[in-house]
């Protein structure tokens, strides 16, 4: 299978590359394939004709997003939606990865795939605008949407966690927003299952169980042994420039009901990461 992957030098990209290596890979970063070019885009789709698309380029500063508006949209709504006018041209499936920002985090249980999003962030506006643009221009495509990604090859919560740990006897983390941490490397293992399959839609897609961040930040000094003192704080203490929802669980209902497995526990994932990256 020829997978053309953009944003592949990213958190998740990299992931991907490593999982996918046995395919035949076109992995672009910005510097090669600009995904905001229209005409680039539609000349490289055209040159090297993948069987598939996977969309893991973004502009991912959530607090950023507030600031730099017009450059979010551009990166994170009309960047999607040019992929998606190459593979509808080309007649190509596209996986895109959405997020659990769309809604509003005012809920009490998981949210489903068919929940009504309503984002409070611009982040949540641009990740939402793509979402239903894919879904006007293209019929194959699958949207993932997940949550609170980590991985080895990033700036993530764990790393900050165990950064701020060497040098501070406490640390405040926000107690009053949960949601399912999810290893970028489970993540790119779905992916490569799911792109053989035609299953296409829209899909939540997390490591299974949640929790909240102090509860995330508690399990990762365990886990590694370190003796750094956490303390829970509300949002309310911790104010930033981006509204983050509350409640950020999402049900992988398609994922179950197309017979794949749910993805292991978040607590088995990251201390599998944690062992990576001693
Ligand atoms: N991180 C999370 O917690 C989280 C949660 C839910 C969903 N997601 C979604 O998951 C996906 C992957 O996230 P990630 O954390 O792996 O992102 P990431 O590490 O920030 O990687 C994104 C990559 O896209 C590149 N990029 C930026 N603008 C581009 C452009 N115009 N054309 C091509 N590439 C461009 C970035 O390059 P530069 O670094 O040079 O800008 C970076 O290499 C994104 O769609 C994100 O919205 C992330």
């Amino acid at each position: 299978m020829k997978i053309l992957i953009t944003g592949a030098d990213g958190m998740l990209g990299t992931d991907l590359q490593e999982v996918l290596k046995d395919e035949e890979i076109i992995a672009t970063d910005v510097d090669v394939l600009d995904i905001t070019d229209k005409k680039a885009t539609f000349d490289f789709v055209d040159d090297h004709k993948p069987d598939i698309i996977i969309n893991s380029a973004a502009y991912t500063d959530v607090d950023g997003c507030e600031e730099n508006k017009d450059l979010a949209f551009k990166i994170n709504s009309e960047g999607p939606k040019i992929l998606a006018l190459a593979c509808k041209e080309f007649d190509i499936p596209l996986v895109h990865i959405s997020t659990d920002y769309v809604f509003n985090g005012d809920n009490d249980k998981p949210w489903k795939e068919t929940d009504v999003p309503n984002p409070i962030s611009v982040y949540g506006e641009t990740k939402l605008e793509a979402e239903v643009a894919i879904q006007e221009i293209l019929d194959k495509f699958f949207i993932l949407r997940t949550a609170w990604l980590y991985g080895v090859h990033g700036n993530c919560f764990p790393k900050t966690m165990l950064e701020l740990s060497q040098n501070h006897d406490e640390i405040s983390v926000v107690d009053d927003q949960v949601g399912s941490p999810t290893f970028t490397l489970d993540l790119a293992t779905a992916i490569s299952k799911l792109i053989k399959t035609d299953f296409y839609g829209l899909y939540h897609l997390t490591n299974s169980e949640y929790c909240s961040w102090y509860d995330f930040t508690k399990l990762i000094f365990k886990l590694s042994n370190i003796d750094t003192k956490v303390k829970a704080v509300t949002t309310e203490e911790f104010p930033r420039p981006a509204p983050r929802p509350k409640y950020s669980v999402l049900a992988n209902n398609l994922w179950k009901e197309n017979g794949f497995e749910p993805l292991r526990s978040y607590k088995e994932a990251i201390e599998e990461y944690l062992s990576l990256v001693k």
